[in-house]
């Protein structure tokens, strides 16, 4: 079993937990997951690992509750434990030093990027971070990011705090104006990624999303990740999650992410 030391709310929706996880602490490495179950008649789920503490033997992950196991989630207190934790797993993200980059999170990527950010500033990079919300009250870890990163642009949808608008159209911005970018990283809902790997096509700039189909073992046997990358099929749990947005079959993506619809919300 694996205790829950923390569970906070960070915003409507979004919870944060720390799992008492020794050693998936200590192997860790940005861009990488773990998958978890509730209890023994739980499905089994995948999320990003945020954040670890190799003294503490902690692990942290962010996550919106959006349909059965995310629920049964953030009714979780401290003190609670999960049947299953499984991590780190899928391939970590390539950390360089590429000279200025961005970095855009956007749902719980605003929270699933930091390793990122954390680590090329590590390596020497000026680091950009991008952060988006539709509303102010969606937003969380700006002072974090800050921490970490040379400058933290935020954004919101309605204007209600920060530039009107989405992070793709600062990506966009920037490159317009004339900024070099050397590298873009995105977290977040599929269309947010799909839209920043557009933003940055015209102008040659590579760009790493992190993809986030449906996956049952998260080990490469079963197949539910199967993603189309540059024409060819690619499992996100093991060859992933991180690819070249400008490679990522995004229709075909989507498409299966919708697969279980009806039973998603039967479900719930
Ligand atoms: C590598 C990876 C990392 C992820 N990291 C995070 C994270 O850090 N925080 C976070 O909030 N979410 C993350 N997700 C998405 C998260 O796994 C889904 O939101 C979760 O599985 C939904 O489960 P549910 O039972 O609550 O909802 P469901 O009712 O099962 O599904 C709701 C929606 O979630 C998606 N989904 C459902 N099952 C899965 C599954 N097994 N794998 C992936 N997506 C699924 C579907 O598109 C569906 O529309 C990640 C997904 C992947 C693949
Ligand atoms: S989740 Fe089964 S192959 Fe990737």
């Amino acid at each position: 079993m694996y205790q829950l030391v923390a569970k906070e709310n960070l915003a409507p929706n979004f919870s944060i937990l720390k799992i008492e996880a020794p050693e998936v602490a200590r192997k860790v490495q940005p861009g990488q997951f773990a998958i978890i179950r509730t209890d023994e008649k739980g499905e089994r789920i995948p999320l990003t690992i945020t954040d670890w503490d190799i003294n503490e033997g902690t692990v942290t992950v962010i996550f919106l509750d959006v349909g059965r196991t995310t629920h049964k989630l953030t009714q979780l207190q401290a003190g609670d434990s999960l049947i299953n934790f499984v991590g780190p797993l899928g391939m970590p993200t390539e950390i360089n030093n590429f000279g200025r980059v961005v970095c855009a999170g956007g749902c719980y990527g605003i929270g699933s990027i930091l390793p990122e950010v954390r680590a090329l500033k590590e390596k020497g990079n000026e680091v950009i971070a991008i952060i988006e919300a539709r509303h102010k009250s969606l937003l969380y870890w700006q002072n974090r990011l800050e921490q970490f990163s040379d400058r933290v642009i935020v954004t919101t949808g309605d204007g209600s705090y920060g530039y009107k608008g989405w992070a793709p159209d600062q990506i966009k911005e920037m490159l317009e104006g004339g900024v070099k970018l050397d590298r873009v990283f995105a977290h977040g809902c599929t269309f947010m990624m799909m839209l920043c790997s557009e933003a940055t096509k015209p102008f040659g700039v590579k760009t790493i999303v992190s993809l986030n189909p449906i996956m049952v073992d998260g080990t490469g046997m079963c197949g539910a990740c199967r993603v189309s990358i540059n024409g060819e099929t690619k499992f996100a749990c093991v060859d992933g999650p991180n690819f070249d947005g400008h490679e990522v079959d995004w229709d075909l993506l989507m498409h299966r992410q919708h697969s279980y619809l009806d039973e998603e919300k039967e479900s719930l």
